[in-house]
């Protein structure tokens, strides 16, 4: 690795810091506003220099980088772990930390000491908290409390289960009128900005024309104030079912097994490592080091692990 500054990190270097007046002056102005997940510190270095405003340490890393089948298993250590490595490769976006399943439901005590945890431990600006209902009155007690909420409405992967399954919400007149009051709710508590989360075009269409806050959609169609997608479905780095909001700009996970492959191939055959990769040593020094080894055995005493008491 390298510690000199490429022309691409320079550039990020003198961007200002996003920040909740600049976001909402997006809104306001019409001015698409750019969210993505990253869990860790090549990825926060990748967004940070591509440029986007938002940045979500999502509890999707369940999924994409745990291996769960589901975001209901991760907790808030695997969370703080992530999110602190973000932070790490992170500067101008506004780092936002997910409030994992069941870190926050319990009471308002339990969701603000969990928020906390994700600003004082992991450097966060501001959490995200899954649903309408009680994570209402969550989403109050953790605004008092002094930290930025962003609400998730329309299908809420922690709870899928209740909600049918992975499926578009808001289908029906009754339940877009459900999704419209939880949005409602949530923007009177004071959350800064809502995800709405598949949910039908034409209903986020006519719901945020009605919400002052910045809507920011996932499958929610081309009207919201911003767009996220996560981090891995849209390089390609996760295999497997990506939902229909997806869009691909990148094949990762091909290019690294291709890569892998490659080094593997070249060493086997042993083309790899070549001249280029080497470090030389002054002949004087190479002569000097011989001529120890002539003199000296190098078998040394072997360590006899079968009398090591353990
Ligand atoms: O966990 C996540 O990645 C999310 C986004 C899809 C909004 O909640």
């Amino acid at each position: 690795m390298s510690s000199g500054m490429r022309k691409e990190e320079a550039a990020a270097s003198t961007r200002a810091p996003m920040s909740l007046p600049r976001i909402a002056e997006m809104k306001r102005d019409g001015e698409p506003i750019v969210m993505v997940t990253a869990y860790d510190y090549p990825s926060a270095r990748a967004v940070e220099e591509a440029g986007v405003d938002l940045v979500l340490v999502g509890d999707s890393a369940a999924m994409t980088v745990l291996g769960y089948d589901t975001t209901v298993p991760v907790g808030m250590d695997e969370m703080l772990m992530l999110a602190k490595a973000v932070r790490r490769g992170l500067r101008t976006p506004l780092l936002i930390g997910d409030m994992p399943f069941g870190s926050y439901e319990g009471s308002n005590e339990q969701a603000v000491e969990n928020a906390q945890r994700f600003v004082k431990e992991a450097g966060c600006d501001a959490v995200k908290l899954e649903r309408g209902g009680s994570s209402v009155d969550r989403a109050r007690a953790i605004v008092r409390a002094g930290i930025p909420v962003m609400g998730h409405v329309g299908l809420t992967p922690q709870t899928a289960t209740a909600l049918g399954g992975f499926k578009a919400q808001g289908r029906t007149a009754g339940r877009a009128v459900q999704i419209a009051e939880e949005a409602v709710a949530l923007q009177s508590v004071g959350c800064f900005s809502l995800v709405f989360e598949a949910v039908p075009s034409a209903i986020a269409e006519a719901l945020v024309a009605r919400l002052e806050i910045p809507v920011i959609g996932i499958g929610a169609g081309a009207a919201t104030a911003g767009q996220v997608l996560v981090f891995h479905d849209l390089l390609g780095i996760h295999q497997g079912h990506t939902a229909k909001f997806v869009k691909r700009y990148a094949e990762v996970h091909d290019a690294m097994v291709a890569g892998l492959r490659s080094y593997a191939a070249d060493v086997r055959e042993r083309r790899f490592p070549g001249p280029e990769h080497i470090y030389g040593v002054e002949p004087a020094e190479l002569r000097e080091f011989r001529a120890y080894l002539e003199q000296e055995s190098m078998a040394g005493e072997k360590w006899d692990w079968a009398a090591t008491e353990i």
